[in-house]
């Protein structure tokens, strides 16, 4: 087994979902595009849509109380908090933070984890060091997004992918030889250019005289970011099944960044591994960046498609450029449902 400390598992998952859907019949009324285009190109049908009064947190604070219900975790159990978002509440300030107030966590370490959609994945491999040194025996880690909130409503482009929402996991110590197996991550900020928002940092304010270009809203070269992921998804996928000891055959189900269901046919194509055994629920949510891989966790263990025993890949790619993979051996005697 690649670890000697004790590794991480996912004790119990939760989401939290806003109500309102966004169909693209919506969009077609909104936008120049058609309900044939999106879900062709996209395997888009429809995504959730953050209430105007709701922020990340909210939606993290419902998820993380669900995985901590489930998980059979009280408050004052948890240790840590790690939040990954790219639509945090405040600019320079966690969310994480924000959510501990809200969930009554006062005085444990809060803190976010940016690493774009590949954030989830990122704050889990963090928080498992956590756990691998003792530092800390409970986790909370959460992706979430009101990413939406991040489009230019006239780029068609790039809106119509886009979807608001949260999944979150409780991190514990695992049994011997269970949790997560293996862990890849990379990133190329050469890349940085194709995926991100050119203003409204400290680089670049939004200000009277650029406000009309919508500086503060996703750009994004499609073409180049479809390239990037059909390559390193399935790159860093194999290399965590190798680091992981395991055989593709072993692996039960593979929960990628719900990006477009064209990347995940390529990537399943390139893997020789079935699309059966690819956790896709884009149709229903659209890219909701950070928190696509905790919400089809979630999903994957509430429909039953993750059984004790199960070898799982979580695998994604995101701005920065970043990438990550993790492979989790899920516990004989799971807490988390
Ligand atoms: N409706 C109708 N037509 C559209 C739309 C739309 N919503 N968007 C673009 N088009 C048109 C374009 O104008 C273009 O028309 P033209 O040929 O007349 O100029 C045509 O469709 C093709 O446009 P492309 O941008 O070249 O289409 P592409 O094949 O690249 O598909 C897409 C676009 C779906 C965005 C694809 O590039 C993609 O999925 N890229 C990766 C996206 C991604 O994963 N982004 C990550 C977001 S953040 C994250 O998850 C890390």
């Amino acid at each position: 087994m690649p670890h000697e400390n004790p590794s991480a598992f996912f004790a119990g998952t939760g989401v939290g979902i806003p109500d309102t859907v966004l169909t693209n019949a919506d969009l077609e009324r909104r936008l120049d595009t058609t309900d044939e285009w999106i879900r062709t190109m996209t395997g888009i049908r429809e995504r959730r849509i953050a209430e105007p009064d709701q922020a990340a947190s909210d939606l993290a604070a419902a998820a993380a109380e669900e995985a901590m219900l489930r998980a059979g975790v009280v408050r004052d159990d948890v240790d840590m908090i790690i939040v990954a978002t790219g639509t945090a509440d405040f600019i320079g300030t966690a969310t994480a933070c924000v959510v501990q107030e809200r969930l009554g966590m006062t005085g444990i370490p809060a803190f976010d984890v940016t690493a774009s959609c590949t954030g989830f994945i990122y704050a889990t491999a963090v928080g498992s060091q956590f756990i691998a040194t003792g530092f800390c025996r409970t986790i909370v880690v959460i992706g979430t997004e009101v990413f939406t909130r991040l489009m230019n409503w006239e780029d068609r482009a790039t809106s119509v992918l886009a979807g608001d929402g949260a999944g979150a996991v409780v991190l514990q110590p695992a049994p011997a030889g269970q949790g997560i197996l293996s862990i890849c991550l990379g990133a190329d900020g050469s890349g940085l250019k194709h995926l991100y928002i050119p203003g409204g940092g400290f680089r670049t304010p939004v200000t009277a005289a650029n406000i009309a270009s919508r500086p503060n809203t996703l750009t994004m070269d499609g073409q180049e970011i479809f390239q990037f992921a059909m390559k390193m998804m399935p790159r860093v996928t194999e290399e965590a099944i190798q680091k992981a000891g395991v055989q593709k055959e072993e692996v039960a189900l593979v929960i990628p960044h719900q990006a477009n269901i064209r990347i995940i046919e390529a990537a399943a194509r390139r893997l020789d591994i079935p699309l059966e055994r690819f956790m896709i629920n884009i149709d229903r949510y659209g890219n909701t960046s950070a928190a696509s891989i905790p919400i089809a966790l979630h999903e994957g263990v509430e429909t039953g498609r993750i059984r004790p025993g199960d070898v799982i890949v979580l695998t994604g790619f995101g701005a920065g450029l970043t990438w990550g993979a993790m492979v989790v051996r899920w516990p004989d005697h799971p807490r988390g449902r």
